[in-house]
């Protein structure tokens, strides 16, 4: 992404965040109450403009996994709470708000973002009288250019508690080499610890129809200045996990079987691209 530029698809995710909880019909699958003020005035317009409109599937679909992802990253972290984790480290935060939800008063939460995306989510919270709350630590970190190790060192995080990592939005706009140094990272940290993340698949695994999506969205995100650069099948990430165990690799038929069954509303995750994931450390 562009050094000095705040995140353009962090907005777009937030918005969609944002929209949920006002278009979709209950219950929720992400309650987000901070998801609209974070936003504040300054993107009223944009949140207005949103697109929600049930006839069109695309963005419908998109909205559905964006929740799904962050839905799905908070029940993780529960689960880990119940088994010992002390620290949640999110990778690319963007506008994520868990850390304003929080319901684990022991719980180290890191922020860890590049800095031009932090400082803006700063300033947006400052603008929105939400104060950041005392167990939160922000870490800027630019994933291609710093070592992640260090600036998290230097935030306090403690490399000898287990840890959940959350790397939502994030994968598809690295560099093979910039997702393998993070993950190992991750590999290295005590037993207990696990990341959940999402990623796509390459355009060639895709459909016709989903290759048209895929190609729209690319566009959209090449245009933010944030360009697709990495994806993978399956196959292929399994082959990035080894250090990993209990490795969950959810697709759009278990995502809409986990939280879109009995929806009276069309809300529901479509295609095959995107993909949910989950794995531990033993
Ligand atoms: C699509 S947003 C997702 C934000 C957030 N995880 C969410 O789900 O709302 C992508 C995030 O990745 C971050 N990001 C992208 N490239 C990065 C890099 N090289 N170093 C640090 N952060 C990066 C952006 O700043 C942004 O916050």
């Amino acid at each position: 992404m562009q050094a000095a530029t705040p995140s353009r698809t962090a907005l777009r995710v937030a918005l969609r965040r944002a929209a949920h909880q006002i278009y979709d019909a209950p219950p929720l699958v992400l309650d987000d109450p901070i998801a609209v003020p974070i936003l504040g005035e300054t993107y009223a317009e944009e949140l207005r403009r949103t697109p929600t409109r049930p006839d069109r599937p695309f963005s419908v679909g998109l909205r559905a996994f964006l929740v799904a992802r962050s839905r799905y990253a908070e029940d993780l972290l529960a689960l880990a709470v119940s088994r010992g984790v002390t620290q949640y480290v999110l990778l690319g935060a963007g506008l994520d708000t868990f850390a304003h939800r929080n319901p684990y008063p022991q719980l180290r939460i890191f922020e860890v973002d590049h800095p031009a995306t932090q400082q803006w989510k700063r300033e947006l919270l400052a603008g929105g009288h939400l104060p950041a709350p005392s167990n939160l630590t922000y870490a800027p970190v630019d994933f291609e250019i710093q070592l992640l190790p260090e600036q998290l060192r230097a935030a306090g995080f403690d490399e000898t508690s287990p840890t959940l990592f959350a790397w939502l939005g994030v994968v598809p706009y690295l560099t093979l080499e910039a997702f393998r140094a993070t993950l190992g990272v991750i590999a290295a940290q005590p037993a207990g610890s696990g990341v959940v993340l999402d990623y796509g698949q390459p355009r060639s695994a895709l459909p016709f129809l989903e290759k048209l999506a895929h190609d729209s969205l690319a566009s959209r995100v090449q245009l933010a200045g944030e360009p697709f650069q990495l994806f993978f099948t399956p196959e292929e990430i399994a082959g990035e996990l080894t250090a990993f165990r209990k490795i969950e690799d959810l697709g759009s038929t278990e995502i809409n079987a986990r939280y879109f069954t009995g929806r009276t509303d069309n809300l529901k995750v479509l295609g095959t691209a995107g993909r949910l994931l989950s794995a531990w450390i033993e």
